[in-house]
């Protein structure tokens, strides 16, 4: 097995934070897994980095999933099953699927990270999540090294949340996901407005999934600042859920707020509206500060430190507390 030693970890983690990993190794194969987890317990996992924020070094072992590989499993005439190793990188996942007309994961173009991670938080973007095409994920249990499925519904899915996030967290590995994609019949979702306006600014009256596809690109484009230029993490907190009685308070002063419904007594708000409100959209501290086209995501200039991230989101949630009274929660994990 090879182990190396101080490996800046600036190039696999979407935020571009300079830390080092006192020791670190690549993983090809749940069989190398497997054997690396036989002696090394005390690991630390990365995959495509895409939502944590390194705010020091990395004592533990880092492990890199790199399990490649797509395989179709089965298909029918309206469906496809594939299953798809942790390694491989989202984005391009989603643009195989569009280029072999299999639908379901257009919306969900452009995600930055790897497919293993994608339950995790159960990505999701303009009107779709991933939990909405997703059949099993498979992960190696950490103690015992077996390979356990877990179905759809094991997985425990909400809004950005999953079980890997709570009851077994830290237990287990992913190091597959299938998923069922439609091969006709698709259900396209285009109902989140920029979408439609995308698609009528082209004249696409019945359009395909890679239209979709391109025009989530474009808007991801005009809003989000690209990873590979700017570091990010993609939205920094979640969007708040308040009761509706807060609501009405709160259109009370502020009548343009926007919102969706969740439920009879469930308001989601925007945090990005809230961020602006608050006066922070597009402020930059030294290397690191507010998007200016969306403030929901902090990013690192250069070489900001995650400490000065996490401060900044801090000061963030003090200002949304004092000012709305609603407590930001962070969805990127803090690694402290
Ligand atoms: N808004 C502002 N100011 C801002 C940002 C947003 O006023 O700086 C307002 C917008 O005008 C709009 C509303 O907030 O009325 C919603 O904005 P947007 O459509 O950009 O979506 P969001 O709720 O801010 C969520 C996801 C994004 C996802 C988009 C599109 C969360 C935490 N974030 O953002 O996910 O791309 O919807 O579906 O749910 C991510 O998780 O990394 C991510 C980027």
């Amino acid at each position: 097995m090879n182990i190396q030693t101080n490996i800046s970890l600036k190039n696999y983690n979407t935020f571009g934070i300079d830390v080092l990993a006192k020791r670190f190794i690549s993983i090809n194969s749940v069989y190398e897994l497997q054997q690396l987890l036989k002696v090394e317990k005390d690991i630390f996992l990365i995959s495509g980095g895409s939502n944590m924020l390194l705010t020091k070094d990395i004592e533990k072992l880092v492990v890199h999933i790199n399990i490649k590989g797509i395989s179709i499993d089965k298909e029918d005439n309206n469906n496809v099953y594939i299953t798809v190793n942790a390694g491989e990188d989202w984005h391009e996942f989603v643009l195989f699927c569009v280029e072999n007309n299999f639908g379901g994961l257009e919306n969900l173009s452009l995600i930055p990270g790897n497919v293993g991670t994608c339950p995790i938080q159960n990505i999701g973007a303009y009107g779709v999540e991933v939990k909405d095409t997703i059949t099993k994920v498979e992960a190696l249990h950490i103690d015992t090294q077996k390979l356990v499925t877990f179905s759809n519904t094991d997985c425990n899915f909400g809004y950005r949340n999953s079980i890997f996030k709570n009851e077994v967290k830290g237990k287990y590995i992913i190091t597959a996901v299938g998923f069922k994609l439609t091969k006709q019949h698709h259900v396209l979702n285009t109902s989140y407005g920029a979408i439609e306006t995308e698609l009528a600014s082209k004249n696409i009256l019945k359009p395909t999934l890679k239209d979709i596809s391109n025009a989530v690109i474009a808007i991801r484009k005009s809003k989000l600042p690209d990873p590979n230029e700017i570091g990010n993490s993609g939205s920094f907190f979640k969007n708040p859920v308040i009761t509706k009685n807060e609501f009405l308070v709160l259109q009370e002063a502020y009548q343009e707020i926007p919102y969706y419904t969740v439920s009879e007594n469930e308001i989601k708000i925007p945090a990005g509206w809230l961020i602006e409100k608050a006066g922070f959209k597009g402020k930059r501290f030294g290397d690191y500060g507010v998007h200016e086209k969306q403030a929901l995501v902090l990013v690192n200039y250069g070489n900001a430190t995650g400490v000065e991230i996490y401060m900044l989101a801090k000061k963030i949630q003090k200002k949304i507390l004092t000012q709305f009274k609603i407590a930001l929660e962070i969805e990127v994990n803090i690694i402290e």
